[in-house]
């Protein structure tokens, strides 16, 4: 099948999430949280004019908050967020890396308090400089490379 032709299956009213890096389309989706139960599909490794290969995931029925959004910068950090209603695209947004991030990411530091087993305390991290986020708790330093490893799924 022509990509064209994979990428066509159009949705009538939901989201669009494209320009994802090919492969990580199932991260997406899984920090997400996308129900089990909705109509989504992903596309993966469709050729790309800008990327080379790319990942595309579709969801029916389904509207992104700004936090859900800014989420998948972590994973995606060009991806396009295409919000469709009567099967036409009605609003496109950018992705932009959050300033704090809870919840999403583990921390590497094994004793941190957010990594010990009876301390049910969520994680926080909170950007600095250009490349790096930094443990709330602990101080410890994630480099955006570092980010993808780190997620809690
Ligand atoms: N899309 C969809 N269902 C619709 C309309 C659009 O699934 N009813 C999808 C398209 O398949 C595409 C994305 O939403 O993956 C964006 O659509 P569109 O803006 O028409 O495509 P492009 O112009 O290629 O987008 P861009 O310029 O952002 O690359
Ligand atoms: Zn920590």
């Amino acid at each position: 099948m022509s990509d064209e032709k994979l990428s066509v299956s159009k949705i009538m009213k939901g989201t669009a999430i494209d320009h994802i890096p090919a492969g990580r389309g199932y991260l997406v989706q899984k920090i997400l949280k996308i129900d089990p139960k909705a109509r989504a599909v992903i596309i993966a490794n469709v050729d790309s004019r800008q990327y080379g290969k790319k990942d595309l995931i579709k969801i029916e029925g389904k509207f992104l908050t700004p936090k859900e959004v800014n989420i998948i910068s972590l994973i995606a950090p060009n991806a396009t967020i295409n919000k469709i209603e009567n099967s036409e695209v009605v609003e496109k947004a950018e992705v932009k890396f959050p300033d704090v991030i809870e919840e999403v990411l583990k921390c590497p530091n094994l004793s941190c308090i957010t990594n010990l087993e009876n301390e049910p305390i969520v994680t926080k991290f909170i950007k600095v400089g250009n490349n790096s986020v930094q443990c709330y708790y602990c101080d410890s330093l994630l480099k955006y490379g570092e980010i993808v490893d780190n997620l809690k799924l």
